[in-house]
């Protein structure tokens, strides 16, 4: 093969976008804030959902200062989050001229953020774009990375891309107008980076537990900023999810598991991360790593934060088949994020399948037969 090669060429250009910043603001609409900063001058399109919008839109359409706007607001809810939704904004874009100057702006959780950040990925083969998180998910987690996406019929977020935000403006006041249920949900992915990278984190989530579900402020921008933290240095090491960015899917395996047996239907994500957390807590105690006192101080601290234990029941072969689907199987082996400790989490595919199978047979409430155990 060498031989038949007459000359050959490499083309290696740096990656779209290699910059990403995240700021963490007091007032995200500020006239003289870093959003104001970005888009003067500009066209700018803001994408927002139904429900944020009529929180949030006019404060932020007030404060820009620019040559053209345009708002596209979009029902609220997962089902949204499709290429045919990517495709009627795209057509948008396009019926009203927008040129590859454009900046879109993301107003809204990760629906809104990855939808945005999708379309900004392929209009024009890729604009400029920032984002406005408005839940405690999506200022901690979906917002950050770069990762962008919308839902096939077949599977969740099956088509996407890896394309940063230019900007990501944090501003922890917008969370006021969220649901109780969604910014418990958020509190997961929060508990989430205390377990997989810093246990001195662990440690303070249990003393602030009752403040931060109270929304103390001064708990809340604490929390927010060292889970920013804990993201931006992951993503930092491993942009494209090589290795170590997978330790963000702490809890997750189980997670998804949960979701695809609902349906979709009753679960949001943070809940079911919440009982993924507490099953892979669950297998690390008896893998012999966490001590059972340590294990216990995982659920309890779920309870506190109003978050559930107990998964829905179901049969665990199925839940165990589904987990089969997860992009961490290599080889025909799923590997699992455990901990080693509280505050270090590694993945492995060196666990003994009879234990996961006990740990799912306990937790999803069905007693398998002797000879199957
Ligand atoms: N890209 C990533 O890395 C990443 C990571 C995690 C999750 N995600 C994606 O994020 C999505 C879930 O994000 P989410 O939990 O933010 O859900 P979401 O965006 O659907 O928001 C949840 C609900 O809260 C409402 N809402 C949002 N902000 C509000 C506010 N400030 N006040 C009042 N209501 C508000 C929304 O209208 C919606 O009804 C999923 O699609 C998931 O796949 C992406
Ligand atoms: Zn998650």
């Amino acid at each position: 093969m060498e031989g038949a090669v007459h000359t050959n060429w490499v083309i290696a250009p740096p990656p779209p976008r290699a910059r990403s910043e995240i700021m963490l603001v007091a007032d995200a609409f500020a006239v003289d804030g870093p959003l104001n900063a970005l888009a003067e001058g500009r066209d700018v399109v803001i994408v927002s959902d139904r429900e944020v919008a009529k929180h949030h839109l006019s404060r932020l359409e007030t404060a820009l200062c620019l040559r053209r706007r345009l708002s596209i607001v979009l029902p609220d809810g997962e089902r949204t989050k499709t290429a045919r939704t990517a495709h009627a904004v795209a057509g948008r874009l396009l019926r009203e001229g927008f040129g590859r100057d454009v900046l879109l702006i993301g107003l809204g959780g990760g629906m809104v953020g990855d939808l945005t950040g999708f379309v900004a990925s392929i209009y024009l083969r890729g604009v400029e774009y920032a984002l406005v998180p408005t839940t405690l998910l999506a200022q901690v987690d979906a917002a950050l990375g770069g990762k962008t996406g919308v839902d096939h019929p077949l599977a969740k977020n099956a088509l996407g891309t890896f394309f940063f935000p230019t900007l990501v403006v944090v501003d922890a006041g917008l969370l006021t107008t969220l649901l109780d249920r969604q910014y418990r949900a958020g509190l997961a992915e929060v508990l989430k980076y205390a377990l997989a990278f810093d246990a001195d984190f662990f440690s303070w989530l249990e003393d602030h537990a009752v403040f931060l579900v109270q929304r103390r402020p001064e708990d809340v921008n604490e929390a927010v900023t060292r889970s920013i933290h804990h993201k931006v240095t992951v993503v930092t090491q491993d942009p494209y999810e090589e290795d170590r960015r997978a330790l963000l899917n702490l809890g997750h395996t189980f997670a998804h598991a949960i979701e695809t047996h609902d349906g979709y239907a009753h679960w949001l994500h943070g809940e079911a991360v919440a009982v993924g957390l507490d099953l892979a807590a669950e297998c690390s105690r008896r893998v012999g790593w966490l001590g059972a006192a340590e294990r216990a101080r995982v659920s309890a601290l779920l309870e506190v934060l109003g978050l559930p234990t107990v998964p829905p029941p179901a049969d665990p072969r199925e839940i165990r088949a589904l987990m089969a689907r997860d992009k961490k199987v290599r080889a025909g082996k799923l590997r699992l994020i455990l901990l080693e400790a509280l505050g270090r989490a590694v993945m492995t595919a060196e666990y003994d399948e009879q234990l996961l199978g006990a740990v799912l047979a306990e937790a999803f409430g069905v007693r398998r037969t002797e000879s199957e155990v």
